[in-house]
């Protein structure tokens, strides 16, 4: 199958995205217009100027930049807008189902109410479902680099959106915030009724993916690169079909890997563990979904049945129903069978 014919494959195939942060999709145009009409200041002078700090050595490094973007969306309209972008592009691509994260205590620190973040959110995600038919899950991520104490107060303002949020989950700083850091707050996450992912591995050692699994209790883990580094943990995730959201144009943008040839993703495919593919920080790190895939595809050189394995992989990794599950999965694999006629 040449390149043409492989975009084309992974441009109509049907998808569902798992490791999104709605922070993250906020493209430097939309930042200006929504920093201007709420008398914010950005630290630079132009969208070009913006696009140039997008350098990153590491995670904390583009941490930095993210909040700062962040930092201009005020009002519920503002979270509408931003979430409302995202559902235009992914229209495009053919993701059917989302999974986005959002960080409540990004904004809630800053004195906005976290009414207004998520029911913002949650109304794009409405009206793009009316629109285009995509279906969703919120997950709310806690801020690591804070206390515990900070999450368990975000927790506590969820409780009253609790019928909006599916799952919570554990971003930032990863290095130094083991996920042991948040075992009281998972603890009464999941007492609520909460499902629980973490992000884990990305920067941080296989030992934070084993925290996640067993003192978080995670249903997916986020990342999950270094997982490889202990055979031990790989036959754990193996034996349990823990699904990994990995993210490849975030890994290589952060340095987590060299370049795409040396990502794990095909070793991962390989030993059997439930890899998925997903675009982590799009507006930040150069690509949505299907510019994940593309570029992922030919450093590897996948295979048509490679790319429709991680196609039905973010299916039967999502938090939908086993019956929509199933039905999506076959969707996958009707289209997989039309493009071999
Ligand atoms: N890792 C940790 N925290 C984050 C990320 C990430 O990739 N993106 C946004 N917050
Ligand atoms: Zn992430």
């Amino acid at each position: 199958m040449n390149n043409t014919s492989k975009k084309d494959f992974i441009q109509g195939i049907p998808k569902a995205e798992l490791h999104l942060h709605i922070e993250g999709t906020f493209e430097p145009e939309l930042m200006f217009e929504i920093a201007k009409r709420n008398h914010k200041k950005i630290k630079y002078n132009s969208v070009e100027e913006l696009k140039k700090a997008y350098n990153f050595d590491n995670l904390q490094d583009f941490l930095n930049i993210y909040y700062e973007g962040a930092g201009v969306l005020m009002k519920e309209q503002d979270f509408y807008d931003i979430t409302w972008a995202y559902l235009e592009k992914i229209s495009s691509q053919n993701v059917i189902h989302t999974e986005i994260f959002f960080d409540p205590q990004t904004h809630t620190e800053r004195g906005i109410p976290f009414g207004t973040v998520i029911n913002g959110i949650n109304e794009a995600l409405k009206e793009g479902q009316k629109k285009w038919g995509i279906s969703f899950k919120i997950i709310m991520c806690f801020l690591r680099h804070l206390e515990e104490s900070a999450a368990m107060k975000a927790l506590e303002e969820a409780l009253d959106y609790k019928n909006m949020i599916t799952a919570v989950g554990l971003d930032s700083s990863e290095i130094g915030n083991p996920p042991s850091k948040f075992q009281r707050v998972f603890e009464r996450a999941r007492k609520k009724g909460f499902l629980t992912v973490a992000h884990a591995g990305e920067e941080g050692p296989a030992e934070y993916v084993w925290e996640a699994l067993d003192v978080l209790k995670v249903s997916r883990v986020d990342h999950g690169n270094h997982s490889l580094d202990d055979e031990n943990l790989v036959q754990e995730l193996i034996k349990r079909k823990m699904p990994l959201t990995v993210c490849p144009l975030s890994n290589l943008k952060l340095k987590v890997v060299k370049n795409l040839q040396k990502h794990p993703l095909k070793t991962m495919l390989q030993k059997g563990l439930l890899a998925t593919i997903n675009s982590d920080d799009p507006a930040y790190f150069g690509g949505y979904v299907n510019e994940n895939y593309w570029a992922i595809a030919e450093a590897l050189n996948l295979s048509e049945a490679e790319i429709a394995t991680l196609a039905k992989n973010s299916f039967k990794a999502s938090f939908l129903y086993e019956k929509t599950k199933r039905e999506m999965i076959k969707g996958v694999n009707d289209y997989h069978r039309q493009t071999m006629l």
